[in-house]
């Protein structure tokens, strides 16, 4: 799944910042017993006069639009800035929409706040105050049960008009199937069977048979290793279009990394957040038999030739989540950082070999054309380092202009962490594979019982060295 480096932010929901700047006054009564839990907040602190005032907020609505219009109103009255908000199911109530929400907090706006949480309790289903500001952690999935619902919230539903497919009701039948098994899926069941057309698997066989010819060449050594074991495996061939479910269980032997259908790009933060827990989101559907060769949005090409291989190599798999584990929990700016980072390394990277530098982005070894481009001396090469990464600008159509070159997996891995070091979180996590959940170790306590697990894994590690002497 290839995504764009964006999060879910107000631009999304059309709403003007500006509306928050106009002057408005509003008040009830009916709010006491949250004041008082506020302010008993606040007591419980020890505040310094630079202390941003409570404001980040977790409400759910029943009629979504309509409640979250009112939200804004309410908000533009009181004049009061909203410098965030996402959303995601209930988990409670299934037929509920949750959103956490992080208002204005600076000390002048203090009262302004409270009073527009009195007034919010009105028009929303339920209201929890989380606490903090805009500094404090951005909610994040824990559980497997958490994350689901994050990956069934893509960032469009309709295709645009200048989609190939756009005016294809057979092509929209497909993406409507694919739609519909993305919005059902439950993460450890097994991914439904599509029965592709004969003009997909004419598509799938015009690009898979250019690009097998080209991997031996340009692609990068771990990628030719694994490949012909796909293939094999999954019965690839240009006259068969494998399941997902059958590259799933593939990819699932050699790393624990497992697929999950999702029916359009997702926000950078789920997306990302799906990588920590070793799901990777991807789509099920095709580009249009129209052009082969050319797709506005990541296709089962991309997911399968371009990602999948390479997911089956435990280093990269590792490489891939550190990336999803460093996004859990952190603010806006650094999901935009990790997003370019996603870009130029899994999406776009090249690496070099002793034979001259070989591709392993799955943008670059799902393209016919951009697997050849990239070993030309048209586009600029640099070394792979996170600090210049992250504020090098990328088209998301057309080729790259710059390409980063990793000394090798391990060597981007070393620099990911180092980078992730610099995420401003209180906490560090890490994901518990026999549980299927993200452990957030913010105490002395937890990080010693890891330490005391890891002991163990060590003494077992050094008496098999021992054993080999
Ligand atoms: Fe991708």
């Amino acid at each position: 799944m290839q995504e764009v480096p964006r999060g879910f932010k107000m631009e999304e929901l059309k709403i003007d910042k500006s509306k928050f700047k106009q002057q408005g006054q509003g008040k009830s009564d009916w709010g006491e017993e949250l004041r008082q839990k506020m302010e008993s907040y606040n007591a419980s602190k020890t505040k310094s006069k630079e202390e941003p005032a409570p404001s980040t907020i977790i409400f759910s609505l029943d009629n979504t639009l309509k409640g979250l219009s009112q939200v804004v109103c309410i908000l533009e009255k009181q004049n009061v800035a909203l410098h965030h908000i996402e959303s995601r199911s209930s988990l409670s109530d299934p037929e509920a929409k949750e959103f956490l929400a992080v208002l204005e907090s600076d000390k002048a706006s203090e009262a302004r706040v409270m009073d527009t949480l009195e007034l919010l309790k009105e028009c929303v289903k339920s209201l929890e105050v989380v606490e903090g500001g805009e500094n404090d952690t951005v909610w994040f999935p824990r559980t497997l049960e958490e994350m689901n619902p994050c990956l069934t919230r893509p960032l469009y539903s309709e295709l645009e008009p200048s989609h190939p497919g756009a005016k294809d009701p057979e092509y929209q039948a497909l993406r409507k199937m694919c739609w519909n098994i993305a919005h059902n899926y439950t993460i450890g069941t097994p991914i439904p069977v599509i029965e592709y057309t004969e003009s997909q698997i004419k598509t799938f066989g015009a690009i898979y048979s250019k690009l097998k010819i080209l991997y031996p060449t340009n692609a990068c050594k771990e990628f030719n290793e694994i490949f012909p074991d796909l293939v094999k495996e999954c019965n690839i061939s240009e006259d068969h279009i494998p399941q997902m479910e059958d590259v799933s269980q593939f990819v699932k032997k050699r790393t624990g990394f497992v697929l999950r259908p999702v029916s359009a790009l997702l926000s950078a933060r789920d997306f990302l957040s799906a990588l920590a827990f070793h799901v990777f989101p991807a789509t099920q559907y095709l580009r249009h038999p129209s052009s082969p060769f050319y797709t506005p949005e990541p296709d089962l090409c991309h997911e399968l030739l371009g990602h999948c291989a390479l997911l089956a190599n435990p280093e990269f798999a590792q490489f891939s989540q550190e990336i999803g584990l460093a996004s859990l929990g952190a603010p806006d700016e650094y999901i935009e950082k990790l997003a370019s980072v996603y870009w130029f390394t899994v999406e776009f990277g090249v690496c070099k070999e002793s034979t001259g530098r070989k591709a392993y982005g799955a943008g670059l070894l799902s393209s016919v054309a951009e697997i050849q481009y990239f070993l030309t001396d048209e586009p600029k090469v640099k070394p792979f380092d996170t600090s210049t990464a992250i504020t090098e600008s990328y088209p998301v159509e057309g080729f790259q202009t710059t390409y980063f070159l990793a000394e090798s997996f391990s060597d981007a891995l070393q620099k990911i962490r180092a980078f992730a070091a610099t995420i401003p979180r209180p906490f560090t996590v890490r994901y518990n594979p026999y549980t299927q959940s993200i452990e957030v170790l913010d105490s002395k306590e937890k990080l010693l019982k890891v330490a005391e697990q890891l002991n163990g894994e060590l003494n077992r590690l050094m008496d098999g060295i021992l054993k080999l002497k």
